[in-house]
């Protein structure tokens, strides 16, 4: 009895949020995030050409767990007014959105410009506009021109004299209106699960190889990127470029063995590092442990060159601090158990790379089985920020939960809260410099692989009517107050009732 009354006292002081601080800097703000082929439909419309999303849903539907695609998705592409109103409902700061390449240049080149992909884009700003509401742009959210995958993609380094030719015309275009830029989301996710792996498009699944002729490219394109706002636009503009760097944060299982917490690092320096370390670091390039594991492992596999290769000095130096702020997303950790070969790591790979054994046993539930609830990784990977990469100032340009279409949605409001919560004590307690929040996302849209079975909208939308209505669950009210109290909401309505009767008892 006694051990019950203590179990469910806890779970009480965690569900009523008694955290030491609740209230943000002066300062800090609070956007949402969308990315164009999860929201904007429109697929074939108007002039946009097919990517590499379009390809993969129609060529291979059995890919997708529940079929569907962004044939429609949101119908954004109609419905951006709605959006907007869903923003000001909201009262955020700021919108994070992205911009679709094969939508504005549909050979992916720039010997064409889509005069209506032009006007699309100008439509939603001059809307955000009207309402303050500051737009978030990134450049390169996942959906490539097939056209370019045709070529080879970002195994291609050609591509680094595309991306610049379509970031031009993008800031030239846009530029006036926009202050702040991301180059590419998620390289990691873009590399290893699109060219290593099958769990993105194109699904190229050249492991170990394909991943790596990726990072080079792509390292290289966002730099040179960089040096041409910074040198063209930024002087006129006044906006500021990141790059946003996803990571699953990696935890020993036991802290108590050295093993376990050495492997964890070189964990965080494959996810994080590969990307983060030729940017943020003062010595610049690849993590020097990347380099060497992958070149022991390419001298085992009987290779003349390593499938990884650290770039040249002139690289180095070209790639190394080029990004005015450390953009992070950040949603899961997952656990180190000891040395080896991952069981599900392919040959070569990035995973056998590592050469440790991982577990997503840890943490609470989501609706995506990657998923797990453990907010106090979340401050570990933002501290380790702050003393990998002197201390940068940091984004977070996305955080969120999935669920299965509930509008009550309690399990994503105390994931708000507890990650909100780890935010501000890393602020206050550890004087990490983190400037804003991001939550994925505005409404429910399509989540890749998962379709529409895994929804991580604050709002609801139902895919099933063409007029695609969205609902507000309880999170967006959550969110509402968080965006006008700059405080974590502590409401008793924001908490799960199955909770609060139990804590009665
Ligand atoms: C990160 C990606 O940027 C976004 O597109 C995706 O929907 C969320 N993670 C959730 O998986």
């Amino acid at each position: 009895m006694a051990y019950w009354t203590t179990i469910i006292g806890l779970l009480a002081l965690t569900q009523l949020g008694l955290a030491k601080y609740t209230k943000f800097p002066e300062g800090f703000t609070f956007g949402v995030a969308t990315a164009s082929h999860q929201i904007e439909g429109a697929w074939n419309v108007s002039g946009k050409s097919e990517n590499v999303w379009d390809r993969l849903t129609h060529t291979r539907p059995w890919m997708i767990a529940d079929g569907t695609n962004g044939d429609i998705a949101c119908d954004s592409y109609n419905r951006y007014r709605e959006d907007v109103e869903e923003l000001v409902y909201l009262g955020v700061d700021f919108y994070r959105l992205s911009l679709s390449w094969a939508r504005i240049l549909p050979t992916g080149r720039i010997d064409y410009v889509n005069p209506d992909g032009i006007r699309y884009y100008n439509d939603l700003l001059n809307a955000l506009a009207e309402q303050n509401i500051e737009p978030l742009v990134t450049l390169f959210h996942w959906d490539l021109p097939q056209a370019l995958q045709d070529l080879g993609g970002w195994a291609n380094p050609r591509m680094i004299d595309y991306f610049q030719d379509y970031a031009d015309l993008c800031f030239r275009e846009f530029g006036d209106r926009i202050k702040s830029w991301i180059t590419f989301n998620e390289p990691y996710e873009i590399c290893e699960d699109a060219y290593g792996d099958e769990k993105k498009a194109p699904a190229i699944d050249s492991h170990g190889v394909g991943n790596y002729l990726c990072s080079d490219t792509l390292l290289k394109a966002h730099a040179e990127v960089f040096h041409l706002y910074n040198e063209t636009y930024r002087p006129v503009q006044n906006g500021n470029i990141m790059i946003s760097i996803n990571s699953i944060w990696y935890e020993p299982s036991d802290p108590a063995d050295a093993e376990q917490v050495a492997l964890a690092e070189i964990a965080n320096q494959f996810k994080f590092g590969w990307f983060a370390h030729p940017i943020f670091s003062e010595e610049g390039g690849y993590p020097a442990i990347m380099i060497e594991n992958v070149a022991r492992q390419s001298a085992a596999e009987g290779l003349r060159i390593p499938r990884l290769q650290q770039f040249d000095d002139y690289w180095i130096d070209r790639i190394r601090g080029t990004s005015d702020i450390l953009g992070i997303n950040h949603y899961t950790t997952h656990l180190i158990t000891g040395p080896g070969v991952d069981p599900i790591a392919k040959s070569p790979s990035w995973l056998k790379d590592i050469g440790a054994v991982t577990t997503m046993e840890v943490g609470g539930d989501s609706a995506s089985e990657w998923l797990r609830i453990v907010p106090t990784g979340f401050a570990n990977l933002l501290r380790w920020c702050k003393s990998s990469y002197n201390d940068p100032p940091i984004f977070i340009t996305e955080n969120g939960c999935s669920d299965r279409g509930e509008l009550e949605d309690y399990n994503r409001i105390k994931y708000f809260n507890d990650y909100l919560t780890e935010i501000l004590n890393v602020i206050y307690d550890d004087g990490v410099n983190v400037l804003g929040y991001t939550a994925w996302t505005l409404m429910d849209n399509f989540e890749w692989r998962a379709g529409f079975s895994e929804r991580f909208g604050l709002y609801y939308v139902n895919i099933t009517d063409p007029e695609r209505p969205r609902t507000a669950k309880l999170s967006a009210d959550y969110y509402k107050q968080l965006c006008a109290t700059r405080e974590i909401p502590q409401d008793d309505r924001f908490k799960d009732p199955a909770l609060r009767v139990r804590t009665e008892l």
